[in-house]
């Protein structure tokens, strides 16, 4: 039986604000009761909008609050330290945005602190949970692409809308730390998140904004089965949010585009009224977005973290998948500053056995290992043939019956 749970929400941001619209809309049972903003007038503002009870612009009394379960932390990446601390010492079952810490260190620490009082600890990485992306996942697992090769995600948009994010300290870095951190964990999906990453390659540089930290990079991910991962992050993207994944198999391909351009577009000469998350403009032609929560992932997410409350299980997405994602910005930052392959450094990997290398046994046709076949005009099949012995390469063409 499904029980239901009271939040207390630390944040009252874009955030926090989309987290509470997914838990009171649709007629949701969980709901936030208690929610904590730095000024009182915000808090009581944000309370009155979603009819919550108990507002606070103390953060101690709200993780505390007696009323509530689970405290959802929707503050700077500067303050989840912190809050898992407080929510970990009142019991609280967690649930932190992304990404969990600055650092794979900061990540660590958080992980330890929530297995070591024994408390539920989830990862709210919306993007791994988009309806397509989780009907792509379970595609993906019932082995129609084959062994993944290559798995691409892009995150681009003109940069964040508030300060913090473009202070290096606070944000513990600008568009990786910001972007890439959800690339990685939809491309550890994508080739398995048993599937060691081992070494990074980052290409990162500041192009536009006037900031110390990076504002585009490019990474490549190399993983244990010999899978590669690609992200692409750039806050200086014009027109909008732009949310595309790809990942190919041996037996296939999956691309997918949450965002922009996925089937609704309109034009005003008039102004159209909020749009989307980062979309530059309410009029000319534009790619709304129709249900943005669950466009992007958050009710699937939420659902997934209160039924593993409920069963005693581990949600998709853990304070584990938080820490190896910091471990992989940890060694893009690396790179980016030594131009080299870096090692991703993870003290904790916990597979249970070490991933099998790509590749399978090739078909033989006279003793010789078949590298392609391709159908040709007039019933004829080319077949690219290896000797295995010699190396030598042949092709040939039959007559199919
Ligand atoms: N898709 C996603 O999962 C997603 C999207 C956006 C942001 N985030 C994450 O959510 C967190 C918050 O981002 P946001 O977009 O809501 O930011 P925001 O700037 O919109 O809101 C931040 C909130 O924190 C408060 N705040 C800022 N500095 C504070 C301080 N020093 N002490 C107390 N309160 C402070 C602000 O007043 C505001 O209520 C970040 O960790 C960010 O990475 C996740």
């Amino acid at each position: 039986m499904p029980q239901v749970h009271n939040v207390t929400m630390l944040g009252t941001g874009l955030i926090g604000m989309f987290y509470t619209m997914t838990m009171h809309g649709q007629r949701g049972r969980d709901r936030v009761q208690v929610v904590y903003s730095r000024t009182a007038d915000r808090a009581r503002a944000f309370a009155a909008q979603w009819d919550i009870p108990t507002y606070t612009d103390d953060l101690k009394a709200a993780i505390e609050d007696p009323g509530t379960d689970t405290v959802v932390i929707g503050l700077p990446n500067h303050m989840h330290v912190e809050c898992v601390r407080l929510a970990a010492a009142a019991g609280k079952n967690i649930l932190c945005t992304k990404p969990l810490g600055r650092t794979a260190a900061e990540a660590k620490q958080m992980l330890d602190i929530v297995e070591q009082a024994g408390i539920f600890g989830g990862y709210l990485e919306d993007l791994a949970y988009t309806p397509k992306t989780l009907k792509a996942l379970a595609t993906v697992k019932a082995g129609a692409l084959g062994d993944i090769t290559w798995a691409r995600s892009r995150e681009t948009h003109p940069g964040p809308h508030s300060a913090w994010f473009w202070d290096k300290e606070a944000a513990g870095g600008g568009a990786i730390i910001d972007l890439g951190c959800h690339c990685a964990e939809i491309i550890r999906n994508y080739v398995g998140k048993e599937n060691r990453p081992l070494e990074v390659m980052c290409h990162a540089d500041t192009l536009v904004h006037p900031i110390p930290a990076e504002d585009n990079a490019i990474a490549l991910i190399k993983f244990e089965s010999g899978a590669i991962g690609q992200f692409e992050v750039s806050w200086t993207f014009r027109g909008g949010m732009d949310l595309r994944d790809e990942v190919a198999g041996t037996a296939g391909t999956i691309w997918t585009n949450h965002f922009l351009r996925t089937g609704f577009e309109m034009f005003t000469a008039a102004k159209g009224g909020y749009v989307a998350e980062k979309a530059e403009s309410e009029s000319g032609w534009l790619f709304p977005v129709g249900d943005e929560v669950h466009e992007l992932g958050y009710n699937h997410m939420f659902s997934d973290m209160f039924d593993a409350m409920d069963n005693g299980t581990q949600p998709m997405e853990s304070f584990y998948d938080g820490y190896v994602i910091n471990a992989i910005l940890d060694a893009a930052f690396a790179s980016a500053k030594s131009r080299q392959w870096e090692p991703v450094q993870l003290a904790d990997w916990r597979a249970a056995a070490p991933a099998r290398r790509i590749g399978a046994t090739p078909a033989l046709v006279d003793g010789m290992a078949v590298v392609k076949e391709e159908r040709m005009h007039g019933n004829k099949l080319k077949q690219i043939l290896c000797n295995q012995a010699t190396g030598e390469i042949i092709e040939r063409i039959i007559d199919l019956p």
